[in-house]
C-alpha cells in the first residue's frame, strides 16, 4: 500500500501519554474500545512516555505489548518510531544503519504481525551522505514488507534529496492544528496523501481554562494553559453562534480542520479517557457521513482573521 491509496484520513490511536497520565488499566480500556470499534492503527515510539523519568523508558510500548499478549491479537497496525535512546526529551538518538536494523529485529520479535511501519523519530542532521545510510536501513525495512516513515525531521529537503537514490514512499508525522502547523516545512513531500497529523488539539487545549484537570495533558507537557490565544476566544464565540451548529467543542473543530486539510492521510488521536475516545470516534463517523467542507472553510476564515493576532 502506498500513502496515496486511502481516500479518507485514517484514525490512529496515539500512545504518548501511556504510562504517564494514563495508567495501564486506562490504556487497556482505551485500546479495547478502539479495537472493538474496528480500528487497528496505533502510533508508538521507543521513548514514550517522554516524561524525563528514566525508569519509564519504553513503558508505553510495554503496556502495548502486554495488551497484544493478553488479547492474542495479530492484526493491529502499529507504527513504531525509533531512533531515540532515552525519554529525557533530549535530541540524542542513534540513526545508524546497524542500530535501525537492530530495532527492526527487536520490534518484529515484540510485535510480530502487528508491526506495520517503522519511522525515524527526530533527525537534526543536514548531511545527505549520513542520511543516505539511514535510508539504506529503511530500504531494507521496506524489503521486509513494512512501511516507512519520518517524524520530527529538521531538514526535510536533505531527506528529499538523499531519497532520490532510494525512492522510498514515506508517511510523515507533522504537528498540524488550528494554532500551528509544520505542513509547509515539508514542501518537497507535498502532493501525496502521506501526512499524519498529531497534536490536533494542540496538545490538549481546552476552550475554557477551568476545564484543565490538575494532570491535564497540556500542563504535564509544559504547555500554556492560560488560554491567551485570540483564536481560542474567537473560536469560543463562533461556536456559541448559530454558524457552528455542526461542531460543539475544540476537539471537533480540530478534527474537522485536520480531516479536510490537504495531503492528510491520518489523524493521530490522543484520548486520555474512554469517554473522549467515544466522542472522537462518533465525530469521526460524522465526518465521513456529512459534508463538513463548509465548516472547514469557516475555520480557515477564523484562522486568517486571527493570524496576525497570535
Ligand atoms: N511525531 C511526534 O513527534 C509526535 C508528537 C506528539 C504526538 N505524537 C503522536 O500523536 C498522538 C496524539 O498527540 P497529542 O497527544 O499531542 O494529541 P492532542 O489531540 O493534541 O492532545 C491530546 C489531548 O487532548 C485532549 N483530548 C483528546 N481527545 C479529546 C476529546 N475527545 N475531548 C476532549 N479533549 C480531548 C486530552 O487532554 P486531557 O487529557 O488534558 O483531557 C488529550 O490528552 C500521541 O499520542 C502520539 O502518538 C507524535
Amino acid at each position: 500500500m502506498t500513502p496515496t491509496s486511502n481516500d479518507i484520513p485514517a484514525l490512529i490511536l496515539g500512545t504518548a501519554m501511556w504510562g504517564w497520565t494514563m495508567d495501564a488499566h486506562i490504556c487497556f480500556s482505551v485500546l479495547d474500545t478502539f479495537y472493538e470499534a474496528g480500528f487497528r492503527g496505533v502510533d508508538a515510539a521507543t521513548n514514550y512516555p517522554i516524561n524525563r523519568q528514566p525508569e519509564d523508558f519504553r513503558l508505553s510500548e510495554r503496556i502495548l505489548c502486554d495488551w497484544i499478549k493478553t488479547h492474542g491479537v495479530p492484526d493491529l497496525r502499529v507504527m513504531m518510531k525509533v531512533g531515540s535512546v532515552d525519554n529525557m526529551r533530549s535530541p540524542d538518538n542513534n540513526l545508524h544503519k546497524s542500530f535501525l536494523l537492530m530495532c527492526l529485529d527487536d520490534y518484529r520479535e515484540l510485535l510480530g504481525s502487528n508491526l506495520d511501519m517503522l519511522m525515524i523519530h527526530w533527525d537534526n542532521r543536514e548531511d545527505e551522505s549520513e542520511i543516505a545510510q539511514t535510508l539504506e536501513a529503511l530500504a531494507l525495512v521496506c524489503a521486509a514488507g513494512l512501511k516507512v516513515g519520518l517524524s520530527g525531521i529538521r531538514f526535510p529537503e536533505a531527506y528529499a534529496k538523499a531519497n532520490e537514490a532510494f525512492n522510498l514512499d514515506f508517511y510523515i508525522q507533522i504537528k498540524h492544528n488550528l494554532l500551528q502547523s509544520d505542513y509547509n516545512k515539508y514542501k518537497s513531500f507535498h502532493g501525496e496523501r502521506r501526512f499524519l497529523a498529531y497534536g490536533i488539539n494542540a496538545g490538549g487545549v481546552k476552550l475554557n481554562a477551568a476545564d484543565y484537570a490538575s494532570q491535564s495533558s497540556l500542563s504535564v507537557r509544559g504547555g500554556d494553559t492560560s488560554n491567551q490565544s485570540p483564536l481560542i476566544a474567537g473560536l469560543k464565540s463562533w461556536l456559541d453562534s448559530q454558524q457552528a451548529k455542526h461542531v460543539s467543542d475544540f476537539n471537533q473543530c480540530s478534527m474537522t480542520y485536520a480531516y479536510h486539510s490537504e495531503d492528510i492521510a491520518g489523524l493521530l488521536i490522543g484520548p486520555s479517557k474512554v469517554d473522549q475516545l467515544r466522542d472522537t470516534i462518533d465525530f469521526y463517523n460524522k465526518l465521513q457521513q456529512t459534508d463538513y467542507q463548509d465548516i472547514y472553510n469557516q475555520l480557515i476564515e477564523l484562522k486568517k482573521q486571527y493570524a496576525g493576532a497570535q
